[in-house]
């Protein structure tokens, strides 16, 4: 049975995945290296520093690591200016609903973020207070398809892994929630995601009967 649900940020509850598109395009411009928005579909759940190391190899580049914290500060703080304006506005339609609808039912929330942002943006969201464990890049070591940020996820709601759901945009998010032993649900394509139990366009779609019938 479900006794958690836990959430992917950027492209599951709000649309960020284009401001991270936005600023490694400009990174990737000015190091002269060709990046699209095919390319970027890559980068879906990928921590910052897999990020950069996936755009430079593109680029047939390799820097030292000085020169690579340097260029993530650069991206990041293009990032930070281009998520700026968020509010409660920019949340998907059907996330509160649904969070409402878990909570009525006793099933505990959790965040599963390869983001270091992650806190600062469901903060300008105003869901930050409802989550019961948020789990994010700053607290875990390896990054998704990894599963740790969502077994840590799971250890901070105190819900063993089989009792939970993971709902993710990314076909790295997705391979970490079935490593993890939870039960993955995909938002996005199907013809692009592969081996979530179910698939949603969006998580306007998702009911809470759905979830209980996983
Ligand atoms: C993931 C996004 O959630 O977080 C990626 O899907 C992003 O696009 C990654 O690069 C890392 O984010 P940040 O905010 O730590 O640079
Ligand atoms: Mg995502």
């Amino acid at each position: 049975s479900c006794r958690a649900v836990i959430f992917d940020l950027d492209g599951v509850l709000t649309d960020t995945a284009i401001y991270h598109f936005y600023a490694w395009k400009a990174l990737a411009d000015k190091l002269g290296i060709a990046f699209d928005e095919h390319d970027n579909e890559q980068l879906k759940g990928v921590d910052r520093l897999g990020s950069l190391r996936w755009i430079l190899q593109k680029g047939g580049v390799s820097l030292s690591s000085a020169d690579e914290s340097r260029l993530m500060q650069q991206k990041n703080a293009h990032y930070l200016q281009l998520i700026d304006h968020i509010t409660p506005d920019n949340l998907y339609p059907g996330v509160q609903p649904l969070f409402t609808a878990l909570r009525q039912s006793g099933i505990k929330i959790g965040l599963a973020s390869a983001s270091k942002n992650a806190a600062f943006v469901v903060e300008r969201l105003g869901i930050a207070a409802q989550f019961d464990y948020i789990a994010d890049a700053n607290k875990v070591i390896n990054s998704k398809p990894d599963p740790e940020v969502f077994l840590l996820a799971a250890k901070g709601l105190g819900v063993a892994p089989p009792h939970c759901i993971g709902v993710e945009d990314a076909q790295a998010g997705i391979e970490a929630i079935n490593r993890a032993g939870m039960k993955a649900i995909a938002i996005g394509d199907a013809a692009v995601l592969n081996g979530a139990l179910k698939i949603y366009p969006d998580v306007a779609a998702i009911t809470l009967t759905d979830l209980l019938n996983v």
